[in-house]
């Protein structure tokens, strides 16, 4: 069983197959836990269909092979549009994903390397700062990926009580959930 993970590259394969015993069957349980909840809803089958495939999900993310993946392994503490804020070099891909493992992420090893094509392919290396006590409501959203409701709330606050000083003053921003934030801590600036 896989307790503690040292960020080093070279462990990150051995981490990945140790997840596969351990997460396999949570995943697949919840999936079709899921999947039964649509059909007693009544959901048009071309919809459920559609979200199966992570198509109409999250719209911010670009489609591609990996994306569903990502939806369904990454979503749990944090949105999947994170990964939007966090656009890195494929080493730093794949040390985040280890990360996220040594975190409680539960994925396959297959999955994990879907996800990590889907990555780098999609979000390439960034280096630039949001600025969060000048950005609009329409930058937050795009660079960081955060949802427009919660962009315009950040604006909001800022306008209503001044600049922001530190991430933790973003946490005082009403129904913000402290991990968006620090899932995003890398590309914001408090100037
Ligand atoms: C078990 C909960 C959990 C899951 C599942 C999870 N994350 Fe995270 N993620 C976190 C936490 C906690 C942080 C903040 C870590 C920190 O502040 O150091 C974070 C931060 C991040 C960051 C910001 C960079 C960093 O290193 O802190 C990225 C990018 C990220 N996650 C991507 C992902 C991806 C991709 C997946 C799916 C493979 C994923 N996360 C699944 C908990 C999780």
């Amino acid at each position: 069983m896989v307790k503690k993970v040292k960020s080093a590259g070279n462990t990150s394969r051995a981490v990945w197959i140790g997840t596969l015993a351990l997460g396999g069957g949570l995943v697949i349980a919840s999936s079709a836990a899921l999947a039964s909840t649509a059909f007693q809803q009544g959901a048009q089958p071309q919809a459920a269909q559609s979200q199966a495939k992570g198509e109409s999900q999250y719209p911010q993310l670009p489609e591609g092979p990996g994306k569903q993946t990502l939806v369904r392994v990454c979503s749990r503490c944090h949105s999947p549009t994170n990964v939007i804020a966090n656009g890195q070099s494929r080493q730093g891909w794949e040390d985040t994903i280890t990360k996220m493992v040594g975190l409680g992420a539960t994925g396959s090893d297959e999955d994990y390397t879907e996800i990590l094509d889907y990555l780098v392919k999609s979000f390439p290396q960034v280096t630039s700062k949001i600025n969060m006590n000048k950005a609009t409501a329409a930058d937050i959203e795009k660079q960081l990926g955060f949802s427009a409701k919660q962009a315009e709330d950040i604006v909001a606050y800022r306008q209503k009580n001044g600049n922001f000083k530190s991430l933790e003053d973003l946490q005082k921003v009403p129904q913000m959930n402290v991990m968006e934030i620090t899932a995003r801590k890398n590309r914001m600036t408090f100037e």
